[in-house]
């Protein structure tokens, strides 16, 4: 039997079979054993953690997903605030917009929201004029609409956000999933898609939505410390996004098969997931009740507070976790280094008086440019007082090293964490024309200067 999430807050108690419910949990140390499995016995009290609802496809054709997604103020529950936002079709988070690789995906915006908006496809590399960042394409205006429609060719978890007014519109609810499905995959029982954003942030935003909060607590699926009810002996596909606006999310004791980009080349057991970031985990249903937390993290790196609540899981049947599910991981090394730098970035600043990328402030900017069709080697020193996960519009970037040493396996990446005092090394075929906005994902910080262009001609 695996464990993939390990419980950190569980009390030691006669299996969930042989006590009534009594409602309650326990603080209790971890006493894990192999012969004497601790167990959480989870209040039924807790809303219950399901998917958020896939849009409906408008197109009957196999290979076409087609979406009509309607921004509109909305007022939702954020645990258990009640927020003035927005949604698309008035869910928070969006619709997942499921699809296969080859598809077609054909998206109708509806632009209701009283506001300049537009759609980024975070992690996808589109055509540039479908990109939606908010950089000399104009916005979707108020009232009005623009389709978007690209071929999508990376299988992954990827999400979709506004691009225009982005810390502001992405705190109040903008955000949904796109799962693109690689029909090689193994099947899985089932498949859970969480979407978590910090439960203070949502009202921060509101006023200032330049703040940087360090979540102390996750919404996960718009709910507070939910429980999940998987049938227990099943595998379940988990696919996480972090869409907060600067939270951090650390998973450990997790068997993680995928990240940005679809799946690793080899099973992780533990994932940093920075604003922007997604991961995917395999999980085995066993028959205990666990609790899922969150070791904590602020922007200067992991901290000695205590674990974050997530999720409870209370697996349903009394059954043994199944196997381990055959994923195709490639096993692929690394790419070497070519030794040589094409372009450089320096992330330097400070909360108080913005953030730089080569002591340039956004919008201020000169374009780097790069030629179509080359690789190009960018490295990255992070020498500002914070972590900044950097993300690049349009193409994929494989991690050549970090601080001198080659991951051990081929990692290709949208959105890569880089610590304080960190260097890495990047390769990207430079193989999409286009503009390409390239910035930190903490919201903030991109609208408080950390941002640049990569223009590909
Ligand atoms: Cu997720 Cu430039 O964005
Ligand atoms: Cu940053």
């Amino acid at each position: 039997m695996t464990l993939f999430l390990v419980a950190t807050a569980c009390k030691v108690a006669p299996p969930a079979d042989s006590v009534p419910d009594t409602g309650s949990v326990e603080q209790g140390m971890t006493a894990d054993t192999a012969a004497s499995p601790s167990t959480t016995v989870l209040p039924t009290e807790r809303p219950l953690l399901v998917s958020p609802a896939e849009a409906t496809d408008l197109d009957p054709a196999p290979d076409a997903l087609r979406v009509v997604l309607v921004a509109a103020p909305h007022t939702w529950m954020a645990g258990e605030q009640l927020v003035d936002g927005f949604a698309y079709n008035g869910q928070v988070p969006g619709p997942t917009l499921r699809a296969r690789v080859g598809d077609t995906l054909t998206v109708e915006l509806d632009n209701e929201l009283g506001l300049d908006t537009s759609i980024h496809w975070h992690g996808v590399d589109v055509p540039f004029a479908m990109d939606g960042a908010g950089w000399r394409a104009a916005p979707v205006a108020a009232g009005g609409s623009f389709t978007y429609s690209f071929v999508l060719q990376q299988a992954g978890t990827f999400w979709y956000h506004p691009h225009f007014d982005t810390a502001h519109q992405v705190d109040r609810g903008l955000y949904g999933v796109l799962v693109v499905e690689d029909p090689a995959d193994p099947p899985v029982d089932s498949e859970l898609v969480l979407v978590f954003d910090g439960a203070a942030e949502v009202e921060a935003g509101k006023e200032d939505p330049t703040v940087d909060p360090t979540p102390s607590r996750w919404l996960v699926n718009g709910l507070l410390e939910p429980r999940w009810e998987p049938p227990s002996g099943q595998s379940v596909r988990v696919r996480l996004l972090n869409a907060s606006n600067a939270g951090y999310l650390a998973l450990e004791d997790v068997r993680v098969i995928a990240t940005d980009q679809g799946l690793l080349s080899g099973p992780e057991s533990s994932v940093v997931l920075a604003p922007g970031d997604r991961a995917e985990l395999e999980w085995s249903a066993g028959p205990d009740d666990r609790e899922i937390t969150a070791v904590p993290w602020s922007l200067a790196g992991p901290s000695a507070f205590p674990a974050v609540p997530l999720f409870g899981v209370a697996a349903t049947g009394g059954l043994a976790a199944p196997g381990e599910v055959s994923w195709p991981f490639s096993g692929d090394p690394p790419t070497p280094d070519p030794g040589r730098t094409d372009l450089r970035y320096t992330f330097t600043g400070s909360a108080e008086n913005g953030w730089e990328i080569n002591g340039q402030t956004w919008p201020e900017i000169a374009p780097d440019v790069v030629a179509l069709g080359s690789e190009v080697v960018l490295e990255i020193r992070n020498v500002s007082p914070a972590h900044h996960p950097f993300h690049l519009h349009g193409m994929v970037f494989e991690v050549l090293s970090v601080d001198g040493v080659a991951p051990v396996a081929r990692r290709v990446e949208d959105t890569l964490d880089i610590s304080v005092q960190q260097t890495v090394r990047l390769r990207i075929e430079a193989d999409n024309p286009g503009d390409w906005m390239s910035h930190c994902h903490i919201l903030p910080h991109a609208e408080d200067g950390m941002m640049t262009v990569l223009t590909v001609q």
